[in-house]
């Protein structure tokens, strides 16, 4: 990724920001109030921006002597939370006071329009009822699943081969090409094949990856509208992304809405991808159709391929736990003393009944998605004067931000265990999966904004982990690495995960 200089690294970048805070703070920061009780101010903008290389670890540091604390800025009031009684609330009991507001949506509606993570009020309400209908239906579930079945095929097939040459690969590199994959199979219908190294395929992800982390910029840099007015640095570089992208788009609507107009006979085209479906209510609005579908192509596709990447990890960094959850699928395919030479063959024995015998490896990954939620982070716009139930004053216009990140590694919610990897903490004395409170294990949100794809990415996180971790075993490359996360929207892994992977006996060589 060629991005322009980094702007959190510049120290004249940093110094002038502190400059700016410091002047303005004095002027504008609006002093909480007398007379009323507000958080503990713990922290100034600037600290974070120093630490922002390890910032959810920054933040953590601080919700460990503080659950929910302010951090004084110069443009509005923020307030960090960790608390399940404060999440409760915004989340859900007063769930209409805390939105989008104007801020995020206008920051990312160059990629992300006005889909439904960008929305509040009627608007979300609409998308989220046509949303949740269509993850309810048969179809989608059916057709995604064996869009991941094939994905996951050739993933094995490629993991095979690097098995018997004894190459090291990038673990997280295939997961995202593998969820690119098949999130776009299952929104346009279209294979892009970034597993088979398909040229187009690869360069549209590339872009719409780069657009991704480049829109994450804008947050750190309050110079972008310049730059973009004047199609200059990261702003130059985020448009031409955002084209190939849209191009790419819009040729695929474009495409199917022709296709419908002109064929008579529907079942002639009619498919089961999301776009098919709803180009058949929205064929007049491009955008709209662009909109929603992209949404759902970022929401999907990297924090599947982020659990994937740091259960990979955890386990590699606890071979013991591997083996347990490699032994607990064999059981559960019934394949204790069978030989298998063929990655179809092992996916052909993953039914649904199959997934269901898994409760150790849906812990495993409850316990990945608890360490490293995909989304570490979630600001929220009050838009009244609030108090929480904590006793603590919001103002109108403060950002209150839940840290899934921090929470999952707050000993008060989850014990002295917290830190650790323990897949055991989500079983009950009989072995079977029990949920945790939304409102503590807060990765997937909760309330009325709950993520919609959870059952969705569990059941294909395990499709891929069955196959993956029941015919191989895998290595660190160097066994002594800590992985740390590279900041972006979501939490990604740093470096490339490069790992030796190696058959296990049920699957031998041909
Ligand atoms: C481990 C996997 C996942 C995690 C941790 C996760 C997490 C989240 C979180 C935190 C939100 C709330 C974001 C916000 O504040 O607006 C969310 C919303 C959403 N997620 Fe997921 N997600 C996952 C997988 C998926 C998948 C696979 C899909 C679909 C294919 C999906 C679809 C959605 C949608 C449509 C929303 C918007 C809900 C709304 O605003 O009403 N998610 N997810
Ligand atoms: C999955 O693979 C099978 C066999 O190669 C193929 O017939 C089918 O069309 C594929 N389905 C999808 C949704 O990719």
């Amino acid at each position: 990724m060629a991005v322009s200089v980094d702007l959190l690294s510049n120290p004249i970048f940093v110094l002038g920001s502190f400059l700016v805070l410091f002047i303005f703070h004095n002027y504008i920061h609006k002093e909480p109030q007398h007379g009323k009780k507000y958080h503990p101010t713990a922290t100034t903008l600037l600290q974070p921006l120093i630490n922002y290389k390890k910032l959810h670890d920054y933040m953590t540091s601080l919700a460990i002597r503080y659950k929910t604390y302010r951090v004084l800025s110069p443009f509005h009031g923020m307030i960090y939370t960790t608390d399940p009684v404060n999440v409760e609330y915004m989340l859900k009991t007063n769930f209409n006071n805390y939105g989008k507001g104007y801020y995020l949506p206008s920051v990312t509606s160059d990629l992300l329009g006005e889909g439904i993570f960008t929305v509040d009020g009627d608007k979300w309400r609409e998308q989220r009822k046509v949303a949740s209908q269509e993850f309810s239906t048969k179809i989608l579930r059916d057709y995604s699943s064996v869009t991941f079945r094939n994905n996951t095929i050739k993933l094995g097939e490629i993991l095979s081969q690097a098995a018997d040459s004894n190459q090291i690969i990038d673990i997280n590199d295939l997961f995202m090409k593998l969820t690119m994959d098949s999130i776009f199979k299952v929104g346009f219908g279209i294979d892009l094949d970034n597993l088979g190294g398909n040229e187009e395929g690869v360069r549209f992800s590339l872009a719409f990856d780069d657009a991704n982390n480049l829109i994450y910029k804008r947050f750190y840099d309050p110079s972008w509208r310049i730059k973009k007015f004047f199609n200059i640095g990261m702003e130059a570089e985020l448009k031409t992304n955002l084209k190939i992208v849209d191009d790419f788009v819009y040729k695929l609507i474009q495409t199917k809405i022709e296709q419908m107009q002109m064929s008579k006979d529907e079942s002639l085209f009619k498919k089961d991808d999301i776009l098919s479906r709803f180009v058949e209510v929205h064929h007049n609005n491009p955008k709209y159709l662009r909109d929603i579908i992209l949404n759902f192509v970022l929401a999907g596709k990297d924090p599947i391929a982020i659990s994937m990447s740091w259960l990979i990890y955890e386990l590699c960094k606890h071979p013991e736990i591997q083996e347990k959850v490699a032994k607990e699928i064999l059981e559960a395919l019934n394949m204790k003393n069978e030989e298998i030479t063929d990655v179809a063959d092992f996916m052909a024995r993953v039914s649904d009944s199959a997934l269901e015998k898994m409760p150790y490896l849906h812990a495993a990954l409850s316990e990945s998605i608890r360490l490293y939620p995909a989304l570490p982070m979630d600001p929220k716009v009050s838009f009244t004067d609030d108090v929480l139930p904590d006793g603590c004053n919001v103002n109108k216009g403060d950002v209150v931000t839940y840290m899934p990140y921090a929470m999952g590694r707050m000993k008060y919610i989850w014990g002295d265990d917290a830190l650790e990897f323990k897949p055991e903490r989500w079983l009950d004395q009989d072995g079977c999966y029990r949920p945790e409170s939304p409102f503590k294990f807060t990765a997937f949100q909760a309330g009325p904004r709950t993520c919609l794809g959870r059952d969705f990415a569990y059941r294909h996180l395990k499709i891929i982990a069955s196959v993956v971790l029941g015919c191989f075993a895998f290595k660190l490359r160097n066994e002594k690495e800590v992985m740390s996360y590279r900041l972006s929207i979501n939490v990604h892994v740093e470096a490339p995960l490069q790992v030796y992977v190696s058959r296990r006996s049920v699957f031998q060589n041909p």
